[in-house]
């Protein structure tokens, strides 16, 4: 396959590029030049509304881009996608989260008969925890669920239970623990009571260190802590279930085998919270809801596999990322969601994303040679207002964002505080686009009363370049629904980029030297002295002082 950057699609994008910067093309006059932009370049994916007019797009970028996206056959990618290719080369896999929420792939009939027993048996634990039949070991009812996962086996769940607060059914309390350091773990457990505590094991591989030690912890804990340890003990299972792919290392553990929820090697970690990993999500918002949220993902897989090139909305998304990364010389790209409860957002996008795209070489083995994912950053607006827009709207760099809006408050009885807030929402997108010129600063100062010498200073300290663009994603509300669309959205833009740049968005080899190196920095730290010698000077001299050992490590 040839390489993206060796396409005549690429050159003339290049050149395209230098003529818009070198005209001084402006967002804000393109709207002038065609009164039909807005709905020209607004699209419903889902059921939500994207917004793709304040982009630095003309008609000619988007012929360009998608010139681009022909001659590198994304077509044939998304179908390769789709009908369950290996398209995961490094580990020999597909990539099949889309039959999670209903696929038909005919090249593998057995998917869909697991994917609805695995969903029954969801719906099996979650009835019988909210009807109070499924007890702790003194025969109280489930008053707390503990998901104890990392990466994609806590964010995404982390991330969806948290959006749907308002959406919550019946008294379950959830908690995420995910870190290591086990005073995440100290400080949720010291909330909870044994005896009414289910925790869910969340772990693809079940070898994940994080999990495996939070897993021993929340064990040790709640037999310590039960008033009777012999009966906790045999009933140890009615408080630990598990989602696994490796039931061995799950029942050696002590999970019973029918507790062992399934996971299958053709579903990724940060793909995965469609299946038995979104059980902390079933727990808070019950089946039926959860199902509402793979059906929307389903309309947008629809959406993807059957909505042509220029308007299919993980398409144009995927292709303007790329436009910037490689274009513009993008280096980050901010996700700012208007609403609170999507806070835990950006944060799931940051392993989507950059787990997927943080590649530098091709799906060939060959260094790619032009930049891949960009850093992927953002907060729940308006908070990044009085913190980070300062960089965006003033500072050297160059910021794609999106914006992510509801156009109905979570909260019914609060309207006008919810106005504020997509009014600064609406209001932020367009200040990055229309920015403010010198002439204006000064005679803003001049309106207000300012010395005309003094206003003459301050003009290019209050100047806002603009010209900085985004994309608006409007949801009616923030329900299930709505909330798997917009994650399946994105979900497909990453694909979208990684068939651009030919690169492996469902491999991540770059995590394993970390989890290489800590093995001997652990022992190190345990007084090995051959592992000690092992290390580098600094890490030696690290771990030195943090076992207060005098001298020159070196
Ligand atoms: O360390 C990265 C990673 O491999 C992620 O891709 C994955 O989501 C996470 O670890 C957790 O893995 P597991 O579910 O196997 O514990």
């Amino acid at each position: 396959m040839a390489r993206a950057q060796e396409t005549e699609a690429w050159r003339q994008l290049q050149a395209h590029q230098t003529q818009l910067s070198t005209s001084g093309t402006r967002i804000s006059d393109l709207f002038a030049q065609d009164p039909q932009r807005v709905a020209t370049l607004s699209f419903d994916c889902g059921n939500i509304l994207v917004d793709l007019s304040k982009q630095l797009l003309t008609p000619d970028t988007l012929d360009l881009l998608l010139q681009l996206a022909r001659t590198m056959r994304l077509t044939q990618a998304i179908a390769d996608l789709c009908s369950g290719e290996q398209v995961n080369n490094t580990e020999q896999r597909p990539a099949l989260h889309m039959a999670l929420r209903g696929l038909n792939v005919p090249a593998r009939p057995d998917i869909g008969k697991d994917v609805s027993a695995a969903l029954a048996k969801m719906d099996a634990l979650v009835s019988a925890v909210h009807a109070g039949t499924w007890t702790g070991y003194t025969g109280d009812r489930i008053c707390d669920v503990v998901n104890i996962g990392i990466g994609g086996s806590d964010l995404g769940p982390a991330m969806v239970t948290r959006a749907l607060q308002s959406h919550h059914q019946g008294s379950i309390r959830s908690h995420f623990v995910s870190n290591v350091d086990p005073a995440h773990l100290h400080k949720c457990l010291a909330q909870l009571r044994p005896e009414t505590t289910l925790f869910v094991l969340a772990s693809k591989s079940f070898t994940t260190l994080e999990t495996m030690q939070n897993a021993d912890l929340a064990r040790r804990w709640l037999l310590s802590k039960a008033d009777n340890e012999a009966l906790a003990k045999t009933h140890l299972h009615k408080h630990f279930v598990a989602v696994s792919t490796n039931k061995k290392a799950a029942v050696e553990f002590g999970i019973r085998e029918d507790n062992i929820f399934p996971m299958w090697d053709w579903v990724g970690g940060r793909f995965s919270l469609w299946s038995a990993i979104g059980l902390p999500i079933a727990m808070a918002v019950g089946m039926a809801q959860f199902r509402e949220l793979l059906d929307g993902a389903a309309s947008v897989d629809q959406h993807f596999m059957e909505t042509p090139l220029a308007s299919n909305v993980p398409v144009l998304m995927g292709l303007l990322a790329v436009w910037y990364r490689n274009f513009w010389d993008a280096g980050s790209h901010v996700t700012l969601p208007y609403a609170q409860d999507l806070e835990l957002f950006p944060g799931f996008l940051q392993q989507l994303e950059m787990e997927s795209l943080g590649k530098s070489v091709d799906r060939d083995g060959r260094t790619v040679e032009v930049s891949t994912g960009p850093v992927i950053w953002g907060s729940a607006g308006t908070n990044g207002q009085h913190s980070f827009h300062q960089l965006l709207h003033q500072g050297t760099e160059f910021v794609p964002a999106d914006f992510i809006a509801i156009a109905q408050p979570a909260v019914a009885d609060n309207q006008q505080q919810h106005r504020h807030l997509l009014a600064n929402c609406f209001s932020q997108s367009r200040a990055l686009m229309e920015g403010k010129t010198r002439q204006q600063a000064k005679a803003e100062l001049l309106a207000a009363g300012e010395d005309p010498a003094r206003a003459e200073v301050l003009a290019p300290h209050k100047a806002v370049p603009g010209n900085r663009p985004s994309t608006t994603l409007l949801l009616d509300d923030l329900s299930p629904r709505n909330l798997g669309s917009l994650i399946a959205i994105y979900e497909h833009k990453v694909f979208v980029q990684s068939a651009i740049w030919n690169i492996n968005a469902f491999d991540q080899w770059g995590v394993e030297i970390g989890k290489q190196l800590s093995k001997p920095a652990f022992d190190a730290l345990n007084g090995d002295d051959a592992a000690d010698r092992s290390l580098d000077p600094s890490s030696r001299a690290l771990i030195h002082h943090c076992l207060n050992k005098p001298g020159d490590p070196s």
